[in-house]
């Protein structure tokens, strides 16, 4: 894969390996830093600061000022994110959720959700097509539990709404050649055709209104809006903007994502007390010294401690906490252990709020997906 691709680290959709240099990785793919008169502006718009923006989870963007203008003049712009149902989620994946969430109670916007059923079947990310829409429905109540308006929110799968998007889809395949999808995405002679299709469905969302599509998703996702951004102004759409975040690093250690597939790597949302605990314990990469007496002397290392990583991006949001942290482990007055115990507490206290909002969602999820004002208008439009 010529373009996403160095001796180091690799960013694909499909696979994260090596430590990411994510500086690197917005000259690789071409997009924009979040800089600091941008989160202003953001934060101004939206009525309120968030700490991912503020300390960098989310750094990279595309077009990110032409959706904020949209927004100042009074066009709004529309939310799109998504989730490849390939099993249980991990705390990685539904961090996008709740942001995208954020985003759309602080500036009004429809938000359009496939569980692409179809991709992770294409890719081999799922043992069968049935197994892959087992989990989208499963994938769809966390979904809903990370707090979208019933209203003004579209979840489907797309092996059932395909058919309404299917114009669209081919008008954006049409435009897409095989040299430009094998550069890109590196697919080759062994690559399946309905994979070849499959970058063509993923960017339909993205024209599901004529206003501006703002993206949030991790950094991996961003081959597909590049496709996007070369051939939606020729259909008469504009090009999306999108907003990238940084990879939760896999507990193992920072080097790679927390992936799905390696259960060591990762906490799902299903995962209980007694396991959060374990893999934790035994299993989180930790940046502090080999002896208690050297932690004292030399203080842990946060750049690379996965516990301190985790509370930074996502599980504490107080910043004068999080500095306190961060003090009190640089400088060996607080151990790996007692950091660890601090995560394992907020994990728990994360899951256990998250899944009694899903259990509420199962009550709520046919306006998602058809009852709602938004998912209505969707089965009932003709899509061109
Ligand atoms: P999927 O299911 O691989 O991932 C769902 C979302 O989670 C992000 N993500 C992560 N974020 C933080 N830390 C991690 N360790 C981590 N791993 C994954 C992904 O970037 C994604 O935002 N092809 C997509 C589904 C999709 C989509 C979209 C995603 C369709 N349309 C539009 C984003 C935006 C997929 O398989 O995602």
């Amino acid at each position: 894969m010529p373009d996403t691709h160095n001796s180091d680290f690799n960013v694909t959709p499909w696979e994260v390996t090596g430590q990411v240099d994510y500086a690197k990785l917005i000259k690789k793919f071409g997009t924009q830093p979040i800089g600091d008169d941008l989160k202003q502006r953001l934060f101004k718009d939206a009525g309120e600061s968030h700490f991912a923006i503020r300390r960098g989870v989310y750094y990279s963007h595309r077009d990110l000022d032409l959706a904020l203008t949209d927004f100042e003049e009074g066009r709004r712009f529309f939310l799109y994110t998504g989730r490849g149902p390939s099993g249980p989620m991990h705390l990685g994946h539904i961090i996008q959720f709740y942001f995208t969430s954020w985003l759309q109670r602080r500036f009004k916007a429809n938000v359009y959700i496939p569980l692409t059923d179809d991709e992770v079947y294409l890719s081999e990310r799922s043992p069968s097509l049935d197994v892959a829409q087992k989990w989208a429905f499963e994938n769809s109540l966390d979904i809903v539990a990370a707090g979208f308006d019933p209203d003004h929110t579209f979840i489907f799968k797309d092996t059932e709404y395909l058919g309404r998007m299917y114009k669209l889809a081919i008008r954006v395949a049409k435009k897409i050649n095989f040299s430009t999808a094998k550069a890109i995405f590196g697919f080759g002679g062994e690559t399946n055709i309905g994979f070849l299709f499959y970058p063509a469905i993923q960017v339909v969302p993205s024209l599901f209104e004529h206003s501006r599509c703002l993206i949030p998703c991790a950094i991996d996702q961003d081959p597909f809006w590049r496709i996007q951004r070369d051939i939606a102004e020729s259909l008469g759409f504009p090009k999306a903007a999108a907003l990238h975040s940084k990879f939760l690093p896999a507990l193992t250690g920072i080097s790679g994502k927390m992936s799905a597939s390696i259960a060591e790597t990762a906490i799902y949302l299903n995962d209980d007390e007694r396991t959060v605990r374990s893999k934790i314990v035994k299993g989180a990469f930790s940046g502090g010294q080999a002896t208690v007496e050297e932690h004292r002397r030399l203080g842990g290392n946060t750049e690379v401690d996965v516990p301190f990583q985790w509370l930074y991006m996502f599980f504490e949001q107080s910043d004068d906490r999080i500095e306190q942290i961060r003090q009190e482990y640089s400088s060996g007055k607080m151990l790996s252990g007692e950091l660890k115990g601090i995560l394992i507490d907020k994990v728990n206290e994360f899951l256990k709020e998250h899944r009694a909002r899903r259990r509420r969602a199962e009550g709520e999820l046919e306006k998602f997906t058809g009852t709602g004002e938004l998912a209505s208008r969707m089965m009932n439009s003709d899509l061109t």
